[in-house]
């Protein structure tokens, strides 16, 4: 398994460029399935995430893969879908893999998607995906680890999630687009991800009111035709850099991002006493002292994004103060915590709440990688500690981050990656 080594203290100056979303990209993957014809997706960033959804689709029957001669371009048609089954051995990697759910049994009458399980950040049940689809007529059955849903036709109808899901909301937004008759989401998640997808499938010629609020208004149409479609900024890979450009005490400048849909992070960092810039070019954030200790609760958008908490975790522990971080959205996303504590951090953790006091500095020390955003956040002390750390089993920042020490590199990180061949004793 590669490993990411850091030699941290350096302060982050310069310019980035911020990858396509990897979060909007998964449910345009599976929107792809809806429509007739070819779909194009382009801004897409080159990540292990993408490319599993890649897999499954294939599996599907559906045609789906890079256009070589354009970078950062996915081409996808449904139409040749004739294996409705997403296999366990696919889903369990990657569980965003359960949004093809909604698409498969509503244009083709049946989906078959392997349970997604629990992962190391929390049981993350699928029962508001279930309720919905039901609620829209679908017959669902739960036998050997598979989730089964058939439907002759979709028939629209009132949904009210128990929970403000992302992926639930999006999987029932997009079967309801060709349901018959008119849906309402109720208490739907109203994140970024869900307003890119509402839009890409009215290009598609479905008929969408409400997206970024929490009541969706859909009505029902016959078909959907493919788009082009040019991914957004990714937000959390953003705020990532962001957050070590104020963690080393730089000037980190982005372009290719919507600061309008990172005020939260954006309000969190200059709580911290960072400067944050926007402008038509893009983002800047400086820091020039030790950051101040803020407290903070995670919270579904547009609260602070519990993917941003482990990265905002490694600022707070070279703080000059104290902070209180409480994470709401998950039952287990302090796994980061005993990584940070190896590196020196002073961080105590309650149930839900971590307790962080700022150290003067931390120093470097060998890490392991638990998931997505925790390695995320380990990389992020790293740069701000002292000395040299190893962070392994990066194949989790892979998922969600395109090259992440080439674009840290090119903001004056000293980081490089240790491919396992040649990093074996
Ligand atoms: C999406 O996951 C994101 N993933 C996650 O990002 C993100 O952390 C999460 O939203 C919250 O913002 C993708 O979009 C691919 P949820 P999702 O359903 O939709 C509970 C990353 O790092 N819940 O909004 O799966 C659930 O247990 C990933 O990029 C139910 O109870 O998250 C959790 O406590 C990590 N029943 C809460 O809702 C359900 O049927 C929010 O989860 C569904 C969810």
């Amino acid at each position: 398994m590669d490993r990411i080594v850091v030699s941290g203290g350096g302060r982050l100056c310069g310019e980035v460029q911020v990858s396509g979303s990897k979060n909007a990209t998964l449910a345009l993957m599976a929107a792809a399935l809806l429509a007739e014809g070819e779909t194009v997706l382009r801004n897409v960033p080159r990540l292990r995430d993408v490319d599993a959804m890649l897999q499954l689709l294939a599996a599907l029957g559906a045609r789906a893969g890079w256009d070589e001669s354009v970078p950062g371009t996915l081409r996808i048609s449904g139409d040749g879908v004739d294996r409705p089954e997403a296999p366990y051995d696919l889903v369990r990697r990657m569980r965003a893999s359960f949004m093809v759910l909604g698409p498969l049994v509503a244009r083709f009458g049946r989906g078959r998607v392997s349970e997604p399980g629990g992962c190391a950040i929390g049981v993350r049940p699928v029962d508001q995906h279930v309720k919905g689809l039901e609620a829209l007529g679908a017959k669902v059955e739960l036998t050997h680890g598979y989730v089964e849903a058939t439907s002759e036709r979709l028939r629209g109808a009132r949904v009210a999630f128990d929970v403000c899901t992302v992926n639930g909301t999006q999987n029932v937004m997009m079967a309801a687009c060709l349901a018959d008759g008119e849906t309402v989401l109720e208490n739907a998640a109203r994140e970024p991800e869900v307003i890119e997808l509402a839009a890409a499938l009215g290009e598609m010629g479905a008929r969408i009111e409400g997206a970024g609020t929490s009541r969706i208004e859909i009505e029902g149409v016959r078909r959907l035709r493919g788009v082009d479609h040019v991914v957004s900024g990714d937000r959390i890979e953003a705020g990532t850099l962001l957050a070590a450009g104020v963690a080393t005490r730089g000037d980190v400048r982005l372009r290719g991002v919507d600061a309008r849909v990172m005020e939260a992070t954006i309000e969190k960092l200059r709580e911290t006493g960072a400067e944050i810039e926007v402008d038509e070019s893009g983002i800047r954030a400086r820091a020039f002292d030790a950051p101040r200790g803020v407290d903070v609760v995670t919270a579904p958008y547009p609260g602070f994004a519990t993917d941003m908490q482990s990265q905002l975790m490694a600022v707070l522990c070279v703080s000059a103060g104290s902070s209180v971080v409480t994470e709401t959205v998950f039952e287990n996303r302090f796994m980061h915590v005993p990584e940070l504590l190896r590196l020196g951090a002073d961080i105590g953790v309650t149930g839900r709440t971590a307790h962080v006091r700022g150290v003067p500095r931390l120093m470097g020390a060998p890490v392991m990688a638990t998931d997505l955003r925790a390695s995320a956040g380990l990389i992020v002390a790293a740069l701000a500690a002292e000395g040299e750390t190893e962070v392994s089993r990066v194949y989790h920042i892979d998922r969600g981050y395109e090259r992440i020490e080439e674009k840290l590199r090119s903001l004056g990180a000293r980081i490089r990656r240790v491919r396992e061949s040649e990093g074996e004793a």
